[in-house]
């Protein structure tokens, strides 16, 4: 956490209390792709507030959770028939796709992968795959969960070695025929950013076919235009039969989704699902916004080529400093790994990326670490931030850089 405290924030800026102004290449960890406060967001919300805030869906349904759910059905991959369920947070969306997940299918077991995250409740504890500092001391957590290892090339994982660990689960652990479905983030978020081989997607998807296991994407932090399409998913041409979003699609209100097959969703009853804020007529509102936002604005293209100048920038940056040893991304979900070198070899270097965070807000930049060892630093600068903001905020990663390893 920052020791700076917010006052007010626009698009990719951010002033604190103190008057000073910072560049945000943070988004409230993934939140703000269309920027703090996107005026069209704000007129849409301001809008709903006059009309009604609240009224619980299930009590009295309202107009905007119809419309938004219509046009995420139409937006999720696919040719089947879609719904959409609405809730608050991204925990909440990744607990109720478990939820439709064991009633459809009437079997318990989940497969998740190392690395993965999936949020702060018991079951999206027991499904994330990383121990410090989000599951140390707060188990035990649901059972049967299985995890798996994501495939990361770089640190010696191959889809070949997460298939044949998915296998051994399937002979050592648990029957396929009790699993209800394998969750994972088409790219990694709070894991350090990997993007999972489309190849590797398409091998999940095919041995959920086989098993009758469904097949959950988390979009919560890849989707909602990051990558360059609404859903990360849609890269690899694999079709899953639930997705969860949360985050950006909300432009800032909280709001979260499961879009899937309709007849999956439908294996639920009435009252089987739903909650008191679930769908707020506020977050509909703002969402419905953001959908705009992204049609009106061209935001898919606009986050592929904010990525490939990204990439570029960085790439530069990476032939002058052996300390960044990858770089990576998908359209505009774009990392940093840092290493250092000790015989040869590439040591994450948790402590520079640490110092980095730390040196770039002293110098009015606001970034985010990531990943399984804490070395990576990802990019998270609201989509619609102007070319020379997004330059000013790499010339503070470059400068501080510099500044950390002239050593
Ligand atoms: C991929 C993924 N899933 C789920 C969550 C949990 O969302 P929330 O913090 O809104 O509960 C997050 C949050 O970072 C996430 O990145």
């Amino acid at each position: 956490m920052h020791h700076i405290f917010a006052e007010r924030a626009r698009n990719a800026e951010v002033w604190d209390v103190e008057g000073r102004r910072y560049i945000d290449f943070a988004g409230g960890i993934g939140v703000l792709n269309t920027g703090h406060r996107h005026p069209k967001v704000m007129a849409a919300v301001r809008e709903q507030m006059e009309r009604f805030t609240h009224t619980c869906f299930q009590v009295m349904p309202y107009e905007p959770y119809v419309e938004l759910a219509e046009r995420l059905n139409a937006l999720a991959p696919g040719k089947e028939p879609k719904k959409t369920l609405f809730l608050t947070t991204g925990s909440e969306a990744v607990e109720n796709a478990v939820k439709i997940a064991r009633m459809h299918t009437g079997r318990s077991a989940l497969v998740a992968f190392n690395g993965g995250y999936h949020g702060r409740t018991m079951m999206t504890l027991g499904l994330t795959g990383k121990v410090q500092p989000y599951k140390a001391g707060f188990g035990p957590f649901p059972a049967e969960i299985f995890h798996a290892p994501f495939p990361v090339e770089l640190h010696g994982i191959t889809v070949e070695h997460s298939l044949a660990a998915l296998h051994s689960i399937f002979k050592c652990d648990v029957e396929p025929r009790q699993v209800a479905a394998i969750i994972i983030e088409p790219v990694q978020g709070e894991g350090g950013f990997y993007v999972a081989p489309f190849d590797f997607l398409r091998e999940l998807r095919a041995l959920c076919d086989e098993h009758g296991i469904l097949l959950i994407a988390d979009e919560i932090q890849a989707g909602a235009a990051r990558t360059g399409k609404v859903f990360a998913i849609e890269h690899s041409g694999v079709v899953p039969d639930l997705i969860t979003v949360a985050k950006s699609i909300g432009g800032g209100l909280p709001i979260s989704a499961v879009v899937g097959r309709a007849d999956v969703i439908d294996s639920v009853g009435p009252g089987g699902l739903g909650g008191t804020y679930a769908g707020s007529p506020l977050g509909c509102a703002a969402a419905l916004a953001v959908l705009d936002v992204f049609e009106e604005e061209g935001i898919l293209q606009r986050s592929l080529e904010l990525g490939e100048h990204l990439m570029k920038r960085l790439m530069e940056m990476s032939a002058r400093t052996s300390r960044i040893g990858d770089v990576r991304g998908l359209g505009s979900m774009v990392a940093i790994e840092l290493f250092k070198g000790e015989n040869g070899q590439l040591v994450p270097d948790p402590e520079l990326t640490k110092s980095l965070v730390g040196l770039a807000a002293k110098r009015g930049l606001i970034l985010l670490s990531c990943g399984m060892y804490g070395n990576t630093i990802r990019i998270l600068v609201a989509i619609t931030g102007s070319d020379e903001i997004v330059d000013e905020g790499l010339d503070i990663i470059e400068g501080c850089l510099d500044t950390l390893t002239a050593a």
